[in-house]
């Protein structure tokens, strides 16, 4: 057992006691994040002069040792420390002697374990907007490519009015691009420095905060040490934003499966991205899609629970709060894994564009339409609405389509159709005339299909006040080359 405390002790920790209390099994993913904090913070003591320079360097030395020790696999972190902190300084200690017992100076667990979190999940926030970007990519071409594959527009999964494939797609385009922004704001709103708040009331020692935050790429130090060591709200806001993801994908999904199945045939998924049934040799299963919406609920899971652990906590640490780490590993790994695969399985997909443009043409979806043609020739639209139900009810009864039917038929029913009507009914024309912003016509779609692609040639990772989520390199490379 190697911990960082005892010395107020008699007796040694019960091992039961001891397994229950270490998070090393699962906090040693924050070894990057934890040698990046001490460097930082190292830096800044010995700018405030509270450290040696020989000091410094003894320690930096030591920090960045041990951070290409375990890279390499030469040394190997085990359940033996208490957890990363512990296992850090207790490595450093081992190597560098004395000067590595300096390193905690001014700082306490509390407020290393909240800078290890924010960085942590702040790469993880850039990361997973950079997957969404890459779906986004793939979903632009799939819209470039299908302004004119016809296919029905559902509600309550009856089919509706004619859409288009590209329709379709551009409608996940703006959830994943709102996703986008949602990480964004979280990204900008966290960007703060925890170190520095000590374990809840700062130090006496005279830190540089500003320096510290500076160092590591934050827009400045955290206003209140207790907040500043208990709270996660950060993390609660990213396992949204990552459950609203999930929700998207997930519904995706679910469409993706009906697409797919023998009834519709409006894709196929690639092989690739298909599995088998060990006992039905003709069978090729949607496995991917159906896995990325039941991991949906684990996301979610993640959310519930860190909600739940958060809420009756009083100021400021509690261990409590060290279940933020492992269900929130989890959903990270979960959501950006399903967001990868997601990508490759839309991106090598085929789309059975004749089946599509026959199921449009089928179940009235140009009924709507056929109305509007009324409307057009100076029918009140009630009373459109019922004569075209009366058409659907004769078309049924024939199991034909309104345009069908012949001229006479059709004047039968109402004096008012004449040849016309065939071309206002038509496919084409239904997606052609629906030509306002948003509306799935051509040309509408080709200036969002132009915004979209204005929106992806820019970054918002790459603008010029976001010095966040890099290290700051003048600073902060100069002392460690040394
Ligand atoms: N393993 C702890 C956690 O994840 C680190 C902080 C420990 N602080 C303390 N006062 N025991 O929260």
């Amino acid at each position: 057992m190697a911990q960082l405390w005892g010395g107020r002790f008699t007796k040694e920790t019960d091992q039961l006691v001891y397994n229950f209390n270490a998070s090393i099994s699962f906090d040693q993913k924050f070894l990057q994040q934890d040698i990046e904090g001490s460097i930082a913070h190292v830096i800044m003591l010995a700018k405030q002069g509270i450290l040696k320079k020989e000091e410094k360097d003894a320690i930096l030395k030591g920090l960045t040792g041990i951070r290409e020790d375990v890279e390499a696999g030469k040394l190997a972190i085990t359940e033996e420390y208490e957890d990363i902190h512990s296992f850090v300084e207790a490595n450093l200690i081992e190597r560098i002697g004395d000067a590595g017992k300096k390193l905690h100076t001014g700082r306490s667990r509390n407020d290393q374990v909240a800078l290890d979190m924010r960085l942590y999940i702040r790469l993880e926030v850039l990361q997973t907007d950079g997957l969404l970007k890459e779906l986004l990519t793939t979903l632009l071409k799939m819209m470039e490519d299908n302004t004119e594959t016809y296919m029905p527009g559902f509600t309550h999964l009856q089919k509706a009015q004619p859409v288009t494939l590209a329709h379709h797609a551009g409608a996940y385009f703006e959830m994943f691009k709102r996703d986008r922004s949602r990480l964004k704001d979280i990204f900008y709103r966290m960007n703060y420095c925890p170190l520095g708040a000590g374990a809840l009331a700062g130090t006496t020692y005279p830190l540089d905060r500003n320096y510290t935050a500076s160092l590591l790429g934050f827009e400045g130090p955290t206003l209140n040490s207790m907040d500043s060591v208990s709270d996660r709200d950060y993390v609660i806001e990213f396992l949204a934003a990552l459950s609203t993801i999930m929700m998207h994908l997930s519904r995706f999904c679910e469409e993706i499966i009906i697409w797919n199945s023998n009834e519709y045939r409006f894709v196929e998924i690639d092989d690739a991205y298909s599995t088998g049934s060990s006992i039905m040799p003709q069978k090729k299963n949607p496995d991917i899609a159906e896995l990325v919406r039941g991991k949906t609920g684990r996301v979610y899971g993640a959310l519930m629970s860190m909600l739940t652990t958060m809420k009756g906590i009083p100021l400021a640490y509690n261990k409590d709060m060290q279940e933020d780490k492992e269900l929130t590993f989890d959903a990270i790994d979960t959501a950006k894994g399903c967001l990868a695969l997601f990508e490759g399985m839309v991106r090598t997909m085929k789309f059975n564009r004749d089946v599509m443009e026959k199921s449009a043409m089928a179940g009235f979806t140009n009924a709507t339409d056929a109305a509007d043609y009324l409307v057009g020739k100076g029918v009140p639209f009630r009373d459109a609405h019922g004569i075209i139900g009366r058409l659907v009810l004769y078309c049924i009864d024939k199991n034909c389509s309104i345009e069908d039917l012949s001229i006479e038929e059709l004047k039968e029913i109402s004096p008012v159709f004449e040849e016309d009507v065939y071309g206002a009914v038509s496919l084409k024309t239904c997606v052609e005339k629906r030509l306002t912003i948003g509306a799935p016509g051509p040309k509408a779609m080709q200036e969002v299909i132009r915004m979209h692609r204005e929106y992806l040639s820019k970054d918002w990772q790459d603008e010029d006040d976001m010095f966040g989520g890099r290290l700051n390199e003048t600073l902060y490379r100069e002392d460690i080359k040394k």
